[in-house]
């Protein structure tokens, strides 16, 4: 499993993980993020119980796994959460946000865990950092796609953390963690988002809440890191794209049978 250092300063620490060699081809990419900070340790989607055993090694290699404290879950998807069981049973103090929406669902991964999950409102809420570090914001993507779905933005480092926006399905082998040339880049995300995003004001809502964010680096869930220019970037494609793609096949097919 790769990972790379996002941020570090002010005691505060951001690593992604991505590209475990090991994985079988049918199950989709995914990207995890780690964050330390004075007094908590963070970690954003944890992913699936397919890739549980080089994610676990490889945050091994920056922390101790038990002194994970918060995990966060930005939807229910199984590629975003599946392993939480096993991640609870190594780390038995941590709790999880997720959004209010799926915790009776989640719940029956095991409800043993259940007193351990943290509700969020469709509002979003804070996580805070300690150490003087500005807290965490939860940021509302409802409907992008989940319809109970946060972003995560960290004021501190300017980062953002996407969830499924953003995402990329890149070629089978491919190296890349970080966008190098944001045009050549469109081809993997847009499928994607066409049949992914549901809706085209949810996601313009959502476009319109980030660039009230001050965003240096866009951390997606699958597929490559965007920085710098290319947030916005990657904001105005996204507010120009028509998403909700299988409205087509279903128009198709409703005519068909007539
Ligand atoms: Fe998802
Ligand atoms: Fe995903």
């Amino acid at each position: 499993m790769r990972k790379k250092t996002l941020h570090q300063a002010a005691g505060l620490t951001w690593t992604m993980f991505a590209r475990d060699p090991q994985r079988s081809s049918q199950v989709i990419d995914t990207n995890e993020y780690l964050i330390i900070a004075p007094d908590n340790v963070v970690m954003m989607d944890p992913g699936g119980t397919e890739i549980f055993p080089p994610v676990v090694a490889a945050v091994s290699e920056v922390i101790a796994v038990d002194r994970v404290k918060t995990f966060v879950c930005s939807h229910q998807d199984p590629d975003i959460m599946s392993s939480l069981p096993l991640w609870m049973g190594l780390c038995p103090g941590a709790r999880v946000l997720m959004p209010w929406l799926w915790t009776g669902f989640v719940a029956h991964f095991g409800h043993e865990y259940a007193a351990r999950f943290v509700p969020v409102p469709d509002e979003g809420t804070t996580i805070p950092l300690g150490g003087g570090l500005k807290d965490l914001v939860l940021v509302p993507a409802h409907y992008c796609h989940s319809s109970g779905n946060f972003s995560l933005y960290d004021p501190n480092a300017r980062i953002l953390f996407t969830g499924d926006i953003g995402a990329a399905l890149l070629p089978e082998g491919s190296e890349e963690l970080v966008v190098a040339d944001f045009a050549s880049h469109v081809k993997y995300m847009e499928g994607f988002h066409r049949r992914w995003m549901p809706s085209n004001e949810a996601k313009n809502q959502w476009v319109a809440r980030v660039r009230k964010l001050d965003v240096k680096t866009l951390c997606p869930q699958h597929g490559a890191v965007m920085e710098g220019p290319d947030v916005a970037r990657f904001l105005d494609w996204l507010e120009g794209l028509q998403v909700g793609g299988a409205l087509e096949a279903g128009r198709a097919a409703g005519a068909s049978r007539r």
